[in-house]
């Protein structure tokens, strides 16, 4: 629990409008490329979450040629059934609503229906920029605080508006300092609530994160690849005011905020070097998905009810041995129900076969 027994998904990306029904905790979901499975979960991950997982804006999630959307969920929880809806309405405006009340802010709803969401492309979180990695921190600490998200919207705002208060000093010439000063005392609380929440939640990962990297990438015989993980961050050295207060002069000139929890990254190393340079494509995805599972975790621990784990493609790119660690790892945690894609429909039901576990497939 909470465990979805039905969802339909209207003028939603390629679906016009289809119904499904779900009896078990696991699930498969399979057919060609390009038949809708990442659809499918996203379509999830909007009800849970209140937004893609992929695209960046609402719209784009709106079937061509259409406008707006509507989702509905069926959840069950132990003694009660709760249906959620979101809907894009033509004007742009995205209402969520649990058995018809409308929930007034997302944050309001984000934390409730707690999910974990894996993709292939998610190795991002290990090649790519430091953004990545701090969306990643922000999705998991959203769903645990409900303050978070509200402190991380204002901070980005926040940020935006000094931003673009540096660049009229330097171009104009003119002194705000005023000005400056009053966006800083806002900022300053909101940013150091940022970095409080983040290194809590770091050092409850990191050691999840080591013991299922070495879970998922042992291989019998061989030794698994010691890895280290760090979080880096301005203000774990210097006082987030004091920060600010220092760079000012160089904000001006530079014309945007140098400093502040907006750079926060996390290290990972291997034999001392980084991990993304060295790292092989199996150790890649071994490492993303040790990520999401201590994510998992965390979410698992702290709330009443555990997550849904949307598990996009989960046997591409991952030999054979690595694939049964994870499964064993997946089902030893735990989630509420898990929904499984797979473009071979011979491969998904051979897998989750050897689970011993009651599962049914759903064929688009
Ligand atoms: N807004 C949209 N309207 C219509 N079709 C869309 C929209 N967004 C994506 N699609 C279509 O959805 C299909 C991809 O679905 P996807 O869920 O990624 O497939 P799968 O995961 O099964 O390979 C593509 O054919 C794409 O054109
Ligand atoms: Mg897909």
């Amino acid at each position: 629990m909470p465990q979805l027994t039905q969802l339909s998904l209207t003028q939603f990306k390629n679906y016009a409008s289809s119904q499904f029904f779900f009896d078990k905790r696991i699930v498969g979901i399979t057919g060609l490329n390009g038949v809708g499975k990442t659809n499918f979960l996203d379509a999830i991950h909007f009800l849970c979450l209140t937004k893609s997982y992929f695209t960046k804006t609402d719209q784009a999630a709106v079937r061509h040629g259409e406008i707006g959307f509507r989702l509905e969920g069926m959840f069950e929880r132990s003694s009660f059934t709760e249906k959620v809806s979101c809907v894009l309405r033509e004007s742009g405006k995205k209402e969520i609503s649990v058995n018809g009340s409308s929930i007034q802010k997302q944050t309001d709803h984000i934390g409730n229906y707690p999910l974990i969401f894996i993709a292939p492309d998610d190795t991002l979180l290990i090649t790519g920029e430091s953004k990545v990695r701090r969306a990643y921190l922000d999705q998991l600490i959203a769903q645990l605080y409900p303050d978070y998200l509200r402190n991380l919207i204002t901070y980005n705002k926040l940020l935006q508006q000094r931003n673009a208060l540096l660049k009229e000093m330097a171009e104009k010439k003119t002194n705000h300092s005023t000005v400056l000063a009053a966006i800083d005392q806002q900022t300053i609380p909101a940013g150091n609530y940022l970095h409080k929440a983040r290194v809590k939640t770091i050092n409850d990962l990191i050691p999840q994160i080591l013991r299922l990297y070495n879970k998922i990438a042992e291989k019998p015989g061989e030794s698994t690849e010691e890895i280290s993980i760090q979080f880096n961050s301005q203000l774990d050295h210097f006082n987030f005011e004091q920060l600010l207060a220092n760079n000012q002069q160089r904000d001006i000139f530079l014309q945007r905020t140098t400093q502040g929890p907006h750079r926060d990254d996390i290290f990972i190393g291997m034999h001392g070097q980084a991990f993304k340079v060295i790292a092989s494509q199996g150790q890649r995805k071994s490492l993303l998905f040790a990520l999401k599972l201590a994510a998992l975790h965390i979410l698992e621990k702290k709330n009443d009810s555990p997550p849904l784990l949307l598990l996009d493609d989960l046997f591409e790119k991952l030999d054979e041995v690595r694939v049964q660690n994870l499964i064993k790892l997946v089902f030893e945690q735990t989630v509420s129900q898990v929904f499984i894609t797979d473009t071979s429909a011979n491969r998904l039901a051979s897998n989750l076969q050897k689970l011993n576990l009651p599962y049914q497939i759903c064929c688009l």
